[in-house]
């Protein structure tokens, strides 16, 4: 244990090589997804992971606003990634900060480059990620829950996108950071994979590690990205079931 200023840094992995949850390095946090959660988008979706709680809800493709938006030959993607005044520890001041913004240029790329754009030109495709509660990670959470989101809102899309940040903690890599390992930690690498081409549509890091590494950081991710895929695929087979369950009621 060291300390920083007068705060304690945490032990972030112990001598048996557990993390202060109780997690090794390859483990994910627990992850819940429900899709067609709100009535009122074209498709949502809600995620809990972890401590992490976010909502994602999708409308179009539609009418472009602001106008001057508008592509004659695509579909614009517009996210946009919210953190909710009460989702962190120290209320956060409301509205679009730069990291906001930041978030939700790259989010809109991410899905920009897995949508069929060129099939719905002079629309706009909107994804708004509410994050209600943030323990790090939400970024990969929102990009999880807006890909539910989008299949539930039936856009068509190559694949679904999972998202999963990859660290360096007490010079280990490590999946999927909370937010003490986020804080006291190396490194974040946060990644989403195209599990149909192996494709990355995101990836960022903040921090250092070496080649190897990174290397490293990047097969955990994509391993970890497979596992939460299937969690998805499974949210979305649970929404068709409930749907199928209902239509023999319906036409009798
Ligand atoms: O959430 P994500 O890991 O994608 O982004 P980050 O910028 O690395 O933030 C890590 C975590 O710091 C967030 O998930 C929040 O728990 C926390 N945070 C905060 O408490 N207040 C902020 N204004 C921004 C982030």
């Amino acid at each position: 244990m060291g300390s920083v200023g007068a705060k304690e840094v945490p032990q972030l992995l112990n001598e048996a090589g557990r993390r202060i949850d109780g997690r090794g390095l390859e483990d994910l946090r627990a992850l819940k997804i429900e899709a067609g959660i709100l009535n009122r988008a074209d498709g949502s979706a809600y995620v809990e992971w972890g401590d992490n709680k976010v909502m994602a809800a999708v409308y179009g493709p539609r009418e472009v606003h602001p106008r001057h938006l508008q592509q004659n030959t695509k579909a614009i993607v517009q996210c946009r990634y919210n953190m909710a005044a009460f989702s962190v520890d120290e209320r956060k001041r409301p509205g679009l900060d730069r990291r906001s913004q930041e978030i939700s240029k790259v989010i809109s790329e991410a899905f920009e480059s897995v949508l069929f754009v060129e099939e719905y030109p002079r629309t706009s495709i909107d994804v708004y990620i509410e994050v209600l509660q943030a323990n790090a990670g939400t970024r990969c959470a929102g990009i999880v829950a807006a890909s539910v989101a989008l299949a539930d809102a039936g856009i068509p899309m190559v694949d679904l996108i999972p998202a999963v940040a990859v660290g360096k903690i007490a010079g280990k890599i490590a999946l999927d950071l909370k937010k003490e390992e986020d804080n006291y930690g190396e490194a974040d690498l946060p990644m989403a994979l195209v599990p149909r081409s192996g494709r990355l549509v995101l990836l960022q890091m903040e921090g250092h590690m070496s080649r190897p590494e990174l290397e490293q950081a990047l097969d955990l991710g994509v391993k970890g990205c497979l596992k939460i895929y299937e969690v998805q695929k499974e949210a979305l087979r649970a929404r068709y079931a409930v749907r199928s369950t209902e239509a023999p009621e319906v036409a009798a």
